[in-house]
C-alpha cells in the first residue's frame, strides 16, 4: 500500500471553519477567541457542524448516552477491532482553535485522505470526540472518556451541576446529544490522539513532533470559605474574618509548594478561579469561591502535596478566623502511554524527516482514559507564543498541524493493517 498524505490546507480550513463557531472578538486584545463550553448552545452548534463533516466522509455515527460521538469506517474485516482516533470539541471560555479540535478534525481529515486515496484499512476506523473533556463548566476533566472506559459512572455524570445549578443530563439533552448507545465502550484495538502541545517546549526545541510519553496526576479542589461581611472602612482589621486572606493565604502557600521542590521539579499549582461574595470594593466579602489545581508528574509526591495543603486548609481557619470547606472535583493519576504507540509515532515522524522529542503531558486528554482500555498514545504539535493555549492567541501553523496529523496517520495505517 502506497504511503498517503494528507492535504494541509484542507485540514487547516477545517480547524478556521469549526473556530468560527462560537467565536468572539476579545477586546482586551484584538484577538478572535473561541468559547464552545460544553453542553452550551455553541457546543451544541460545532457538534452538529462536525457530526455533519463525518456524514459526508460516508462514515457511520452513533451519540452514546453521555453524548460521546463515534464516527465508524468500515474494514475489510468488519469483525476485528477498530483503530480510533479522537479528542473533543468542547473549549474554555477563552479558547483559540486548536486545543481537542486538531485530533478530531485531524482524525477526519486523515479519513477524507485515505477516501480520496481509495484505500481501506484491514479493521474499521473510528473517529471520536469525547464530551465535556476541559470540565471547566461541570468541574471533572475527561467527562465523557472517564465514563466510555467506566472510571466515572452515568449516573454521577448525569448528576453534575454547573455554577447556575443546570443539571448536565438535561444540558446535554437541551443540544440534542443525549444519544441512546450504550456508554461503556468495547476496547478499540489502539488509540491515538493528535494534540498541541499547549506548552512551551517543542517550539523551543525546534521540534517537530513530541512523542508523548503519558501525562502527569491532576488534582482540583472547590473550596468555599466563609468569613464574615463587614464594611471595608468602618472595621478594625483586628476585627476581621476576611476570606478573601484567607484564599490569598492558600494561593501563595500553593506557589511556594510548587517552587520548593519539595514535591519535586515538576510540581504546578494554580488558583485559576477566586470568585468572593459579594465581590465589591468597599464590602469584606461574606464568602469566597475559589479553585485549586494541583499537577505532577509523579503519584507519590502529588499524594504528599494533597495531603500537606489539605493540613494548611485547617491552619488558615484558625489564622483567618474563617470556615474552609473543600471538595475534590477530579482527580486522576499518572498515565503512561503504550510503548509501541511510542515508539511508532518516533518511527513515523523520522520516517517523514521529522525532529521528536519525548514529554511528558502537562494537560489532561483523553487518551489518558482510553490508555485503559487499550494500547493509546499521543502526538504533540508546538505551538506558538510559547505555546500559548486556553487562550485567543493560541496558534500552531498549518505546517506543524498538518505534520502532527501525518504522522498520526502513518501511525494508525500501522495498527488498522495489523492481522488479529
Ligand atoms: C485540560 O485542558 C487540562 O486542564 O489539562
Ligand atoms: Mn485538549
Ligand atoms: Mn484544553
Amino acid at each position: 500500500m502506497s504511503q498517503p498524505s494528507i492535504d494541509p490546507d484542507r485540514l487547516y480550513a477545517s480547524l478556521a471553519a469549526l473556530g468560527e463557531i462560537g467565536a468572539y472578538d476579545d477586546p482586551r486584545t484584538g484577538l478572535r477567541g473561541v468559547n464552545r463550553l460544553a453542553l452550551t448552545a455553541a457546543d451544541g452548534a460545532g457538534r452538529r457542524h462536525v457530526v455533519e463533516q463525518m456524514k459526508r466522509l460516508g462514515l457511520a455515527v452513533t451519540v452514546d448516552r453521555i453524548g460521546n460521538v463515534y464516527a465508524r469506517r468500515e474494514g475489510q474485516r468488519p469483525e476485528l477491532s477498530p483503530v480510533m482516533m479522537g479528542s473533543h470539541i468542547d473549549s474554555v471560555e477563552t479558547a483559540g482553535r486548536f486545543d481537542g479540535c486538531l485530533g478530531v478534525l485531524g482524525g477526519l481529515e486523515v479519513i477524507a485522505s485515505l477516501n480520496q486515496h481509495g484505500l481501506r484499512t484491514l479493521r474499521p476506523l473510528v473517529v471520536a470526540f469525547f464530551t465535556d473533556e476541559e470540565g471547566s463548566r461541570f468541574g471533572t476533566d475527561m467527562l465523557g472518556s472517564a465514563v466510555a472506559t467506566g472510571r466515572l459512572t452515568l449516573e454521577a455524570a448525569y448528576a453534575l451541576r454547573d455554577k447556575r445549578g443546570l443539571l448536565l443530563k438535561d444540558e446535554l439533552s437541551a443540544i440534542g446529544f443525549l444519544g441512546d448507545s450504550e456508554e461503556l465502550l468495547a476496547a478499540p484495538y489502539a488509540y491515538l490522539e493528535c494534540h498541541i502541545e499547549q506548552g512551551p517546549v517543542l517550539r523551543a526545541n525546534g521540534t517537530d513532533i513530541g512523542v508523548v510519553t503519558g501525562v502527569q496526576a491532576i488534582s482540583w479542589h472547590e473550596l468555599g470559605i466563609v468569613g464574615k461581611s463587614a464594611h471595608a472602612g468602618t472595621t478594625p482589621m483586628g476585627l476581621r474574618a476576611d476570606p478573601a486572606v484567607a484564599a490569598a493565604r492558600i494561593a501563595l502557600r500553593m506557589r511556594e509548594m510548587a517552587t520548593s521542590g519539595r514535591y519535586g521539579d515538576g510540581m504546578r499549582t494554580t488558583m485559576g478561579s477566586i470568585i468572593p461574595r459579594p465581590g465589591l470594593v468597599n464590602v469584606v466579602p461574606a464568602e469566597v469561591v475559589c479553585s485549586v489545581d494541583l499537577r505532577n508528574p509523579d503519584d507519590a509526591l502529588m499524594r504528599r502535596a494533597e495531603a500537606d495543603l489539605i493540613e494548611y486548609y485547617a491552619e488558615v481557619e484558625t489564622l483567618e478566623n474563617v470556615k474552609l470547606s473543600w471538595r475534590q472535583t477530579a482527580r486522576t493519576e499518572t498515565v503512561r502511554f503504550a510503548d509501541v504507540v511510542q515508539d511508532r509515532v518516533e518511527a513515523a515522524a523520522k520516517a517523514r524527516g521529522l525532529s521528536t522529542e519525548r514529554i511528558v503531558s502537562g494537560a489532561g486528554h483523553d487518551a489518558q482514559e482510553m490508555a485503559r482500555l487499550t494500547q493509546a498514545g499521543m502526538v504533540f504539535v508546538p505551538g506558538e507564543y510559547d505555546g500559548i493555549s486556553h487562550n485567543p492567541r493560541e496558534l500552531s501553523t498549518r505546517e506543524q498541524c498538518a505534520n502532527g496529523v501525518n504522522v498520526a496517520l502513518d501511525v494508525l495505517l500501522s495498527f488498522a493493517n495489523e492481522e488479529p
